[in-house]
C-alpha cells in the first residue's frame, strides 16, 4: 500500500446521546480520523447534523474531522464547516455544478478537499478533478443511511481509480464508505483503498479497540499482496 492505512469511524452509527464519549472512545481505540456524515434531507433522504454540532464536538478529540457532505449546493456552507473545525471536506460530485471551483475554495482555506462518487456515478465524471483533490471517496452503498449492504460491483471502479492515481503519480487518499466490516475491509484494501470508513461495524461492536485492530489487520494483510484481485465478496 502506497499511502498509510486510515481507519475512519463514522459517528452516524454512534450513540448520539453520548457523542463526546463515543468519539473519545474510538480515539482511544486507535481510530485515525473521525468521519462526520452530514445529510440534508434533500440530496439524501436523511437528516443528520451541521456546523454547530461539529463545533461542539471538536473539543472531544485531537483526531482530524473528515466531513462528508451529502448535501445540495455544498459551496454555500463550506466556510461554516471549515469554521466549525473540519480538517477535510468531501463533496459529492453529483451535487457540484462547478466542482473545480468548490474544491479550490476548500483548499484555499487550508482544508483538505475530497470528492465522493455515488455507486452509479462513473469515475470518468471526476477524471479532470483528480489533480485538485486530496481524497477520492468511492461510495459502496447509496448514501443516506448506515448499516446498508456493501455493493461489491464497485470494486472495479476502485481498482481503476488506484490505477489512474499510480499511472499519473497523483497523491490522494482513496476512501471507501458503506458496508465496511471485517469481511470487506481486506477486499477494499486489496482493490486500492487506504482510507476505510466504518460506522456500524465499529460503533455496533462491543469492543472498539478489538474491532479497529481486526479491520487494520484485514486491510494491511490484503494490501500487502501486490496485484491481488480477490473475488468480490
Ligand atoms: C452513508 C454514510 C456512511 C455510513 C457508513 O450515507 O456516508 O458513512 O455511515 O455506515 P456503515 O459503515 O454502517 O455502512
Ligand atoms: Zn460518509
Amino acid at each position: 500500500m502506497s499511502r498509510p492505512l486510515l481507519l475512519c469511524p463514522s459517528i452516524l452509527a454512534a450513540d448520539h446521546a453520548r457523542l463526546g464519549d463515543e468519539i473519545a472512545a474510538v480515539e482511544q481505540a486507535g481510530a485515525d480520523w473521525i468521519h462526520v456524515d452530514v445529510m440534508d434531507g434533500h440530496f439524501v433522504p436523511n437528516l443528520t447534523l451541521g456546523p454547530p454540532l461539529i463545533k461542539s464536538i471538536r473539543k472531544c478529540t485531537k483526531l482530524p474531522f473528515d466531513v462528508h457532505l451529502m448535501i445540495e449546493k455544498p459551496e454555500l456552507s463550506i466556510a461554516a464547516y471549515i469554521d466549525a473545525g473540519a480538517n477535510s471536506i468531501t463533496v459529492q460530485a453529483e451535487a457540484c455544478v462547478h466542482l473545480h471551483r468548490t474544491l479550490s475554495e476548500i483548499r484555499k482555506a487550508g482544508t483538505k478537499a475530497g470528492v465522493a462518487l455515488n455507486p452509479m456515478t462513473p469515475l470518468t465524471s471526476i477524471v479532470h478533478a483528480l489533480p485538485f483533490v486530496d481524497l477520492v471517496l468511492i461510495m459502496t452503498v447509496n448514501p443516506g443511511f448506515g448499516g446498508q449492504a456493501f455493493i461489491p460491483e464497485m470494486m472495479p471502479k476502485l481498482r481503476a481509480l488506484k490505477a489512474l492515481s499510480d499511472a499519473r503519480g497523483l497523491a490522494f487518499d482513496i476512501q471507501v464508505d458503506g458496508g465496511v466490516d471485517s469481511r470487506t475491509a481486506g477486499t477494499v484494501a486489496a482493490y486500492g483503498a487506504n482510507a476505510l470508513v466504518a460506522g456500524s461495524a465499529v460503533f455496533g461492536s462491543q469492543n472498539y479497540s478489538q474491532t479497529l485492530q481486526t479491520l487494520r489487520r484485514e486491510a494491511e494483510q490484503a494490501a500487502l499482496v501486490p496485484g491481488q484481485t480477490p473475488d468480490l465478496v
